[in-house]
């Protein structure tokens, strides 16, 4: 793909949800830019994504960062080698609008279209720290997903466990929505659980069971109802304890679940991705739990500008996928169910 190129650089593309980001990556592993137009402030008064929303914002932004990408960089279009693109899992309009760019740029410019799937992007988000070392346990936690991945070898993805119900930063966004904050709420439940205590002792859900999936309905139902008992009886709970509660339940069940996987699948290195894996608790909790009980599984989380949203990730995973062969032919249409495995 990169025949006649001085250098193997790929364009990238990622409108899967709220965020329009185009990127600049070289060899897979080094960021040359990554622009990022996020639309949040769009969707907070309504308390999370509106779809129709999402998809004018992507058409108005794209083209826009596509050329800002470029432009820090300092590469011209003749110096591309192919051009990488999240077809799925995310909102169809969105995801459309990102799809069309890059196919209508890949084909005026002729170069490969490369078909990336946006959660392997968030898994790849972790190679622009360390060199993956296989056997790879990945840990994808985001506002969609909660997943346990294998992974042999590069681009070969098996699915070990998942949620039966909520995803991890679903449960986080909609416990923030009862206590009053604005979306997305993940972050700020997880400043308000430093400046609390685990008071509450909300259960830790599947956390005992021989098998690695995940459910986080029942701890938000706990939540609720919790709330919901104190405000009939006229009684005052104390937020930051909440938030600590709810942290430390949904902390405890990702670390314990996912330290067993890397200890059943004997893997060498455990990989923290996606949007969650921002969570100070998650990363401080990990960290220290993985260093007692396996020593030898190195940890590597992306650094927090690269767990949310964005294309440089999509980059690092086309960027795979090409040296696999696998391009999309010009049909390629967004897929919103789309899955690793
Ligand atoms: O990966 P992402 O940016 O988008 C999806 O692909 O879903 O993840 C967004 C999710 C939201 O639910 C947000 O509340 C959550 O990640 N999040 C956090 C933190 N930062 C973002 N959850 C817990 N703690 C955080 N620090
Ligand atoms: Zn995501």
């Amino acid at each position: 793909m990169f025949k006649g190129k001085k250098r193997r650089l790929i364009l990238a593309i990622e409108s899967s949800c709220d965020e329009t980001s185009v990127a600049v990556v070289e060899d897979g592993t080094k960021i040359l830019s990554n622009i990022i137009a996020s639309q949040i402030n769009s969707h907070k008064r309504f308390g999370g994504v509106v779809p129709e929303v999402a998809s004018r914002h992507h058409v108005e932004q794209i083209i826009g960062c596509m050329e800002e990408a470029l432009v820090e960089a300092k590469v011209s279009v003749t110096d591309l080698g192919g051009v990488a693109v999240t077809y799925g899992p995310g909102l169809v309009g969105a995801l459309l609008i990102g799809v069309t760019a890059a196919k209508s740029f890949a084909w005026a410019n002729q170069l490969p279209l490369i078909p990336v799937n946006h959660m392997a992007g968030h898994i790849y988000a972790a190679r622009f720290v360390d060199e993956f070392q296989f056997p790879v346990m990945a840990l994808l936690v985001s506002g969609g997903h909660t997943e346990l991945v294998y992974m042999k070898e590069h681009g070969s993805y098996e699915i070990i466990g998942e949620t039966r119900d909520d995803a991890a930063g679903e449960a986080y966004d909609k416990v923030g929505r009862v206590l009053g904050l604005s979306y997305p709420s993940g972050k700020e439940i997880d400043e308000m659980a430093h400046l609390g205590a685990d008071t509450y002792h909300f259960p830790r859900a599947m956390m005992k069971e021989d098998n690695f999936d995940f459910s986080f309905s029942g701890l938000k139902s706990s939540f609720i109802n919790l709330v919901h008992n104190a405000e009939q009886r006229g009684e005052t709970l104390i937020p930051v304890d909440l938030a600590a509660s709810f942290q430390h339940s949904v902390v405890d069940v990702l670390t314990a679940k996912t330290i067993r996987a890397c200890r059943d699948y004997q893997v060498n290195q455990l990989i923290i991705a996606g949007g969650v894996a921002a969570n100070k608790g998650l990363r401080e909790k990990m960290t220290e739990d993985l260093a007692v009980q396996l020593p030898t599984v190195k940890l590597t989380i992306p650094p927090l500008n690269l767990c949310g949203d964005n294309a440089a990730m999509i980059g690092a995973a086309g960027f795979i996928e090409a040296n696999k062969q696998h391009f999309a032919r010009w049909d390629l249409n967004a897929k919103p169910s789309l899955t690793l495995a």
